[in-house]
């Protein structure tokens, strides 16, 4: 069966981490000279089984993003909300606007602009058969959990340790049923809400290539990556 997917983008970040001047927004900031969420969705868009796209800016930004789907020929960008003040409204308000006639909505944060074909077909194709499915990489470094005043509460052994990234990607009524719970302001990442419906997630694996662009650090990163030394 021709499953339809639809791809959810929340780029609704203020890049106060970036350190950016006021007027200079996240979703726009230059990486290899091109703004930097024209990367996810220049791969969203060239990927074949990608059908639409649905796009999370802050209200001041949507005229600078209609420019930039114009520019690029991002034609399969069918609506663009507007952001929430936390990454689970902003996905909230994208799920809104997606219609019955999606079958699988694939989550990729704006700020990962190394996605690539595999990662998608991995995780629709993941999704198609399980019902939901998180990007994640082996952890390298032991992992701590550490208790209000600094200290060493416990080491958690890192063979069972994943990091999670996007793409995420869910069936529609699932991600739609997780996303109705009330007070999610505080989550980071979709699976964890379907995690919480009792429903299983299966791993899609990652690549360390597909970063978060959170800080400076990560921008000059990216710089390097994209140069393809690394
Ligand atoms: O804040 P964090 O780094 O977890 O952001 C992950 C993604 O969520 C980024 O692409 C960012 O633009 C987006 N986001 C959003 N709305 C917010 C906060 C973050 O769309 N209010």
């Amino acid at each position: 069966m021709n499953l339809k997917v639809v791809a959810v983008v929340p780029a609704a970040g203020s890049g106060k981490r970036l350190g950016l001047k006021k007027r200079l927004k996240k979703p726009f900031v230059l990486l290899g000279g091109r703004p930097l969420i024209s990367y996810a969705l220049a791969a969203l868009e060239s990927s074949k089984v990608i059908d639409g796209i649905v796009v999370a800016v802050e209200k001041s930004n949507i005229g600078r993003l209609k420019a930039l789907i114009k520019r690029y020929g991002f034609a399969k960008v069918t609506d663009i909300v507007i952001g929430g003040s936390t990454r689970f409204e902003s996905v909230r308000n994208c799920l809104k606007r997606v219609g019955p006639s999606f079958d699988i909505v694939l989550i990729h944060d704006g700020a990962r602009p190394f996605l690539d074909k595999t990662l998608i077909e991995e995780a629709v194709s993941l999704a198609k058969k399980h019902g939901a499915c998180v990007t994640a990489v082996p952890e390298s470094d032991t992992v701590k959990v550490v208790e209000r005043d600094s200290f060493v509460k416990r080491t958690i052994d890192r063979r069972f340790i994943c990091r999670a990234q996007t793409p995420q990607a869910f069936r529609r009524e699932l991600i739609n049923k997780a996303y109705a719970v009330k007070g999610g302001s505080g989550i980071t990442d979709d699976s964890s809400l379907v995690e919480k419906l009792g429903m299983p997630v299966k791993i899609s694996k990652g690549s360390y290539r597909n970063i978060k662009i959170t800080t400076k650090v990560d921008l000059k990163f990216a710089e390097v990556l994209l140069c393809g030394s690394v």
